[in-house]
């Protein structure tokens, strides 16, 4: 069974990990892929944004499925493109991708569908946007409407920051058209948590809940960045808080999806803001989380391909995405300096060391062959990641693990999961 897998950074690495182990032993193409995806399949030298590129290959190599991982190509409607080609695709429609692609969009249906979200204004004039800002009180969130690599949000504390922050996104464009349209949002406080759900076009099914780490320094200090680290489960999850999340967010979102003429099917990620009037949701991604994913999929019990092959064909069932009743703790190590400017083409040392640590897997983000070598090639280089008990024991593998790892300049946080183990020492949640 020949499979593409399209990205190339940690999440990728994780989905075809996890895929390569099916039974039915499928050959994976990864485009662009990574040094740890080429040990499972063949790297194809092609972008996740060249959908021009992925359709010529696709349409030659006709793979029995394909998975799409990054938004980019997915708001830009890689989907809908390979399957008017007769090709089986796993990732929301470009329709259905809007509710990360655009986030006015997002906002309507979250609005439409009576989902507990932030209040927010929308505006598409910069001088009408520094008004409100004016008159509204502080803190305040400005998001710019499109795709903006996860830099797109502005959290502002003061009126001052805010206007600036309209001028940076509307007057001087800093994501370009994706601040055509902004969101002026009220600010949430609390705690967030990722929750991920397959959806088949008619049910969602929730994967566990993992908790991220934006900030690039302990105690959720520095710049926000890609994602640190991630844990699972969150400390927030109980079986009543996960009927509580599908009934009064994911339901409700696919149903005024379906309304608008709109069949969502691949994975919906909801960021949420658990405040003290319960959760309500930050944001929609139209995909798997990097690095949650790397926390979450080594936590699934069974085979994913069957699931993805569910959502495709309408037939998604509960009892399919069942997990380990294990915690699950990733830590990324970052190139030194990231997300500011970063080196690349440092050799990495240590990987098999840790790999055969037991109960560890070494996810590889911003990595690339170098003849033998793996050497560094992006901010994020690794998400070294470990499988346990209770969250407490995870970490402290992960961590065990990452000190086996050297290239010049490693960063990594070491405090990933700490929340989750401050609120309930012993997880052993189903998930
Ligand atoms: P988003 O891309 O919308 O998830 O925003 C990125 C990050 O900004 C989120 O993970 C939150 O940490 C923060 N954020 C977004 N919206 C809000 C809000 N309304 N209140 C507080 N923090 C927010
Ligand atoms: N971890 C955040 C994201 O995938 O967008």
């Amino acid at each position: 069974m020949k499979i593409l897998i399209v990205g190339g950074g940690g999440r990728e690495h994780a989905l075809c990990w996890k895929i390569v182990q099916d039974k039915r032993r499928p050959e994976l193409y990864c485009a662009p892929g990574n040094a740890g995806t080429a040990e499972l399949g063949v790297n194809l030298n092609i972008a996740a944004e060249d959908l021009d590129a992925l359709a010529a290959w696709a349409r030659r190599e006709k793979p029995e499925l394909t998975v799409i991982g990054p938004e980019a190509p997915l708001c830009a409607g890689l989907t809908d493109r390979l399957q008017t080609e007769g090709l089986r695709v796993f990732g929301p429609s470009r329709a259905a991708a809007q509710l990360e692609g655009s986030k006015v969009f997002a906002k309507s249906v979250l609005l439409a569908a009576g989902v507990p979200t932030a209040q927010a204004q929308t505006f598409t004039d910069a001088e009408q946007a520094l008004a409100y800002v004016r008159a509204a009180a502080s803190p305040l969130v400005i998001k710019a409407d499109g795709l903006a690599a996860g830099k797109g949000v502005l959290i502002c504390s003061t009126q001052r920051e805010a206007e600036e922050a309209v001028r940076e996104v509307m007057v001087r464009q800093a994501f370009g058209t994706a601040g055509r349209q902004i969101l002026v949002e009220e600010f949430l406080e609390g705690e967030e948590v990722s929750m991920l759900a397959f959806v088949d076009g008619r049910r969602a099914v929730l994967l566990p809940s993992a908790q991220d780490h934006k900030r690039a320094l302990d105690d959720d200090q520095g710049p926000n960045t890609g994602g640190m680290g991630a844990y699972s489960p969150a400390p927030m999850e109980t079986g009543k808080f996960r009927q509580m999340i599908l009934e009064k967010i994911f339901n409700p979102t696919l149903a005024e999806l379906n309304r608008r003429g709109i069949t969502y099917q691949g994975v919906l990620y909801a960021g949420l803001m658990v405040t003290a009037s319960g959760p309500k949701v930050l944001e929609f991604n139209c995909r798997f989380g990097d690095p949650e994913t790397q926390a979450v999929l080594p936590r699934l019990a069974g085979d994913l391909l069957p699931i993805l092959e569910a959502c495709i064909n309408k037939n998604l069932l509960p009892e399919q995405v069942a997990c380990r009743p294990a915690a699950c703790v990733c830590v990324v190590m970052a190139a030194g300096g990231y997300p500011g400017q970063y080196r690349k083409g440092d050799v990495i040392s240590g990987l098999k060391e840790a790999t055969a640590l037991d109960g560890t897997i070494v996810f590889q983000a911003g990595t690339k062959l170098d003849g033998e070598r793996v050497v560094t090639s992006g901010g994020r280089v690794l998400g070294v990641t470990a499988l346990g008990p209770t969250l407490a024991q995870s970490a402290e593998k992960a961590y065990r693990a990452v000190e086996r790892i050297a290239f010049a300049n490693a960063h990594f946080r070491r405090d990933i999961a700490a929340k989750g183990m401050k609120r309930k020492p012993q997880m052993k949640s189903a998930g």
